[in-house]
């Protein structure tokens, strides 16, 4: 079996095992892709503060994220499609991430049900919510998350509308694939995913076939969801999904502080601050630069967690350095699980964790809950100066 060394080994595994129009679709950032790429880059122009001749022993990075303990404050984010990448996705990322004890965020837009994903894990997961205009099937969804025993809402606010990526448009996205010429000829080339995909039923949009009003047959669903956003989410609805609930709320996609404030007096458990990993709004700054000053303006009365662009450990540190009490990675880990399923997920978080258990440990710190500003150099004017 070939030696994974980094994350970029993963991805350039999962380019060669997954068909196209699915590595792709992860891939891919909205538009020009500028703030897709700006995510990777910031974190790059961030530098490590290396500390000497301090005791490095009983290192931890053990830490809590909303109030659960987690052996790294690392989560795996919402992932649609998820059960495209491979056979079943939802189920080997969660029972991979439960295995190594950090929280699975599963999306509305999985292809595995949440009913699938709890049938086959032991411990609760996180839901995540996109808010449609279907009242009855948002409710619905919420009483499907309680039952499976869901510990977290994890709701999404960046994309009420969506942000366009041309190469989704260019390859014909769709769940399953549509056998066109293109595809099929990309698909003989993939055998070891497809003979995988052959032995599953799951391969359609497992929380919404048969739940939502009119949407039956599986070739009419792409556009029944991309109608279904609702653009008239605002904190009033907001509000009624949080009763509803009743449980622990993370408000995902907050990108201003100004945002922040709102979500903070709303009363929410946390809030991400993303962009949704550059696949909304193209031109928007990176989650990096725009966490100092969202902790700044709410981190005493909120938990902040962050995502957008995280490949490593290093990069891991440098945002609980800047404040986050939490991080997740979207891309990472489904890199792994393209290349090799769940054993592929469980060694991402395995590169992920040593990196930052040794980046730390080189920082001259032993607790991951004591990073802070000073183990790293920021370039001055790093959050920018914008008018
Ligand atoms: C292929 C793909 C699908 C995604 N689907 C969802 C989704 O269904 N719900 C959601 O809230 N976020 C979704 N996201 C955003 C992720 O939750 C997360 O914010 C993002 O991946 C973080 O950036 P990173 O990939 O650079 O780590 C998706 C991201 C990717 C890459």
């Amino acid at each position: 079996m070939a030696v994974v060394t980094c994350i970029e080994d993963l991805k350039r595994m999962h380019r060669r095992r997954a068909p196209k129009m699915f590595f792709d679709y992860c891939e891919s950032g909205s538009y020009t892709e500028q703030t897709f790429r700006d995510n990777c880059s910031d974190f790059a122009s961030l530098r490590l503060r290396q500390k000497v001749a301090v005791d490095m022993s009983g290192r931890s990075t053990a830490s809590e994220m909303i109030g659960q303990p987690v052996a790294m404050p690392v989560a795996l984010a919402p992932v649609g499609m998820t059960g495209m990448q491979a056979a079943d996705g939802e189920i080997k990322a969660a029972r991979a991430a439960e295995a190594f004890g950090v929280p699975y965020t599963l999306s509305t837009m999985s292809i595995c049900s949440v009913e699938d994903v709890a049938a086959h894990t032991t411990k609760p997961f996180w839901f995540q919510l996109y808010v449609m205009k279907d009242e009855e099937f948002v409710d619905g969804m919420i009483a499907r998350a309680k039952a499976a025993n869901c510990s977290a809402l994890v709701l999404t606010l960046d994309l009420q509308i969506l942000g366009q990526r041309h190469k989704d448009l260019k390859n014909g996205l769709s769940a399953p694939p549509k056998l066109t010429l293109p595809v099929m000829l990309d698909l003989a080339t993939k055998w070891g995913w497809g003979l995988e995909m052959l032995k599953t039923k799951r391969r359609s949009f497992g929380n919404i076939v048969g739940h939502a009003k009119g949407v039956g047959d599986t070739s009419s669903l792409m556009s029944w969801t991309s109608e279904q956003f609702d653009p008239h989410l605002d904190w009033g609805k907001i509000a009624r999904i949080r009763d509803q609930w009743g449980g622990k709320l993370i408000l995902k996609g907050i990108l201003d502080a100004d945002d922040a404030r709102l979500a903070a007096d709303f009363g929410a458990d946390a809030i991400v601050v993303s962009n949704h990993g550059g696949r909304q709004l193209d031109g928007a700054v990176s989650a990096i630069r725009m966490l100092p000053s969202i902790v700044a303006a709410v981190g005493d009365r909120i938990e902040v967690h962050m995502d957008s662009g995280i490949r490593s450990g290093q990069d891991v540190l440098k945002a609980l350095a800047l404040g986050a009490k939490g991080t997740y990675i979207g891309r990472s880990y489904i890199y792994g699980l393209g290349a090799m399923g769940q054993e592929g997920v469980r060694q991402a978080l395995e590169v992920i964790r040593k990196e930052l258990d040794i980046s730390m440990a080189l920082c001259g710190e032993k607790n991951v809950k004591a990073l802070r500003r000073e183990n790293l150099l920021v370039p001055r004017g790093f959050e920018g100066d914008w008018a």
